[in-house]
């Protein structure tokens, strides 16, 4: 694997396999009675937020903590340092403390590039999130999550509906989809595309009713109200009756289809809550998954190896074959 993960397109396809591979052998770790490996033990992470998170923080932590490194959190919201100073003083600060790995999630896009090809650090940066951009290990726990119910996803369809615009899960779902061969549909309001979406590896839609009963997942995204400085649609209720999933639209998909969304939820806009805890919906498995998937992507990165760690003595080789 290269030095860092910034961008999903970082990944051919036996870069993305060998990360779900590994992240399935992590997960069976997480089956175990004691979830912890030593493989890297005496490394540590910084997780650098400088921006809200639950969800990701936290399953980068546990993650490294599963693994036995020292993770260190640092949450930088608040500085009052201009951006460009804040990061490269916190990067100083970071390299003093012999970090091994920065995972970082910022409101600006580009902000790990920054980070990564500034020469401040020696460590291996990790996209946790940036601006409206990329966010490549949430990309990586759906296509994990999408492999476990689905199989291999060459010629999968997927959905993904709602707020692209300001969807850095989209964006790098899209690149890593079509990596791995499956076909994906954008679905949302005009207003709620990006400029150039023509580019991506995609088709779009305005028609999610259309678009329900051709699809294998169906991912929703979170309107991202924090991210607006106009209005994108009349109202709330108006978005929910064009782009929400409820039990009625759910009733449109193929039986063996999943619902997912990478949380957090607005339960009633985006997706109905009785939905949202549907037996379809794997959202609280892609969590789990979260974990996995970091542990894979912390490791390959820090073990400087694209083998596979020692999780036991017997069950070294229990990949996604086994959890298929
Ligand atoms: C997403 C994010 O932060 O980009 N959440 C996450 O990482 N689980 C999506 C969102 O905020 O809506």
């Amino acid at each position: 694997m290269k030095r860092h993960l910034l961008s999903a397109a970082d990944l051919d396809r036996d870069e993305a396999l060998l990360i779900l591979d590994t992240a399935g052998e992590m997960r069976s770790l997480a089956d175990r009675p004691i979830k912890k490996s030593p493989a890297l033990r005496g490394r540590t992470v910084v997780n650098l937020f400088f921006e809200d998170s639950t969800r990701t923080r936290i399953s980068f932590e546990a993650a490294g903590k599963r693994l036995s490194a020292d993770v260190i959190n640092f949450s930088a919201k608040g500085s009052s340092l201009s951006k460009g100073e804040s990061l490269k003083d916190t990067a100083l600060t970071l390299e003093a403390m012999g970090a091994d790995a920065v995972v970082i999630r910022h409101s600006a896009s580009g902000a790990p590039h920054r980070l990564a090809n500034s020469g401040w650090v020696r460590s291996s940066v990790v996209n946790a999130g940036d601006g409206t951009h990329e966010h490549p290990t949430q990309a990586l726990l759906d296509a994990f999550t999408m492999r476990r119910h689905l199989g291999d996803l060459d010629g999968r369809r997927i959905a993904i509906v709602g707020d692209v615009l300001h969807s850095r899960v989209a964006r790098s779902n899209a690149l890593l989809l079509a990596t791995l061969g499956a076909e994906v549909t954008l679905v949302a309001p005009p207003t709620l595309l990006p400029v150039g979406v023509e580019t991506w590896p995609v088709t779009t839609s305005y028609d999610l009713d259309a678009t329900l009963p051709k699809s294998d997942a169906v991912m929703m995204l979170r309107v991202q109200r924090e991210r607006m400085n106009a209005a994108f649609f009349p109202s709330a209720r108006e978005y929910s009756r064009r782009y929400g999933l409820d039990a009625r639209r759910m009733g449109l998909l193929d039986a063996h289809a999943i619902v997912m969304h990478p949380g957090p939820m607005i339960r009633g806009m985006e997706i109905s809550a009785d939905v949202a805890d549907s037996e379809r919906s794997v959202i609280v498995e892609q969590v789990t998954n979260g974990v996995a998937v970091r542990m894979a992507v912390l490791y390959l990165l820090l073990s400087g190896s694209g083998e596979a760690p020692e999780t036991s003595e017997n069950n070294t080789t229990a990949g996604t074959e086994a959890l298929a």
